[in-house]
């Protein structure tokens, strides 16, 4: 028994290393590599021990863990500080959470009551699909970024229901390009119950004049019911928040299972995200910077003739197409000093296989003539 039982999920690597769709935890990236994996948008990650005075002066007795759930620990200071903070930054409550997987699949099931219909992005972050699952929440999909496809489902389907919940994310993660946020904010005042629920994961520190996202900068951020954000990328911490009315944290503190039944952050991430946050909101150059170099590699890597799919943002896939050739190119730009990583199946749909290009406004203009030059070579031998 014991000899077999393990087959089958040998057979299912075994299946992934054919396809080409193996993974395994990398090694570290060389310090003289060239990061362009990372999500450490405005390279406050880069920047290491750089703020950890500035951090105990903040919060000098914030510890290492919270020893307890959310609604059980007996120190919540630097919780509230936090959300004191962002709920002054928004205009609205803010409710801290572990992550942004744990603000999604919180978020998505708790807010899957009996009379509700999620409809999300076809390119929506897997963590949302995974809130649906756990919720058993009653979702469709529509084709990515494509009004008229939503319409044509709330025209269909929203009748039927109490509420109905749109699912998008500003900048899309592996595509790099952006949802029609003003559009959706139209079509919301067009279908009575409609609410909004927007991921700002990539788009918290990188975009608004503050950077609080593409909702602030596109001034709609008041038309999100729900609005998740996150610290483990641009904003260089870890941990997650989401801002809704009082009604709707009242009710995520209530029923949201992983923020209930999950140790609450350790205190010096809280901390830390208030500082990272406050410093994120005086980084206008660096934002226009980053925007800068994308362009720059956008336009470079379209005069090669190659595509960058509809990205406008700091995210900049080279689609490839082929999984094999991806990893490929990947491996030769990590010879040439470039830490740039192959995207496959499931992440991206097969066919578009990619190298995702994620910049940071410490990479210089000279760092992506390089790059594309490099990539000239891989490519033409
Ligand atoms: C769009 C999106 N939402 C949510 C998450 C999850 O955030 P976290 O890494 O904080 O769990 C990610 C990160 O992978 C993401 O790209």
């Amino acid at each position: 028994m014991t000899g077999k039982a393990l087959d089958g999920y040998r057979e299912v690597l075994d299946r992934l290393e054919s396809e080409s769709r193996r993974r395994s935890v990398r090694g570290d990236a060389s310090e003289e590599m060239t990061d362009m994996s990372s999500n450490d948008y405005l390279g406050l990650g880069a920047r290491g021990s750089e703020f950890d005075a500035e951090l105990s002066a903040l919060c000098p007795d914030a510890g290492f863990t919270s020893s307890a759930s959310r609604l059980l620990a007996g120190r919540q200071s630097h919780y509230r500080m936090l959300e004191s903070y962002l709920e002054e930054q928004y205009g609205r409550p803010a409710l801290l959470f572990n992550s942004g997987y744990h603000a999604n699949v919180g978020c998505a099931s708790a807010l899957a009551i009996p009379g509700t219909l999620f409809v999300a992005d076809k390119a929506i972050h897997a963590s949302v699909l995974d809130g649906f699952a756990v919720g058993k929440a009653d979702f469709r999909r529509f084709t990515h970024n494509d009004m008229d496809a939503l319409r044509r489902i709330l025209d269909r389907h929203a009748a039927g229901y109490e509420r109905v919940i749109v699912v998008v994310e500003s900048i899309y993660s592996m595509d790099g390009d952006e949802a029609p946020l003003q559009e959706l904010a139209a079509i919301k005042r067009e279908y009575p119950g409609l609410l909004l629920y927007l991921d700002e994961a990539h788009g918290v520190g990188v975009r608004g004049s503050r950077g609080l996202g593409l909702a602030e900068e596109l001034g709609v951020a008041d038309d999100f019911d729900l609005i998740v954000g996150t610290f483990g990328k641009a904003l260089a911490s870890a941990g997650a928040f989401v801002i809704a009315s009082p009604l709707l944290i009242d009710f995520l503190v209530n029923t949201a299972r992983s923020f209930i039944f999950s140790t609450a952050l350790p205190p010096v991430c809280a901390a830390r995200s208030l500082l990272m946050m406050r410093k994120a909101a005086g980084m206008e150059e660096e934002r226009r910077h980053l925007a800068r170099l994308a362009d720059m590699l956008r336009d470079g890597l379209h005069r090669m003739g190659l595509s960058t799919g509809n990205s406008t943002s700091q995210i900049v896939p080279l689609i490839v197409g082929d999984a094999a050739r991806t990893l490929r190119i990947s491996a030769k730009l990590r010879e040439a000093g470039f830490d740039a990583l192959a995207i496959r199946r499931p992440t991206v749909a097969a066919g578009t296989e990619r190298i995702r290009f994620s910049l940071n406004s410490s990479l210089s203009e000279s760092n992506i003539s390089t790059l594309l030059a490099v990539l000239k070579t891989i490519l033409e031998s």
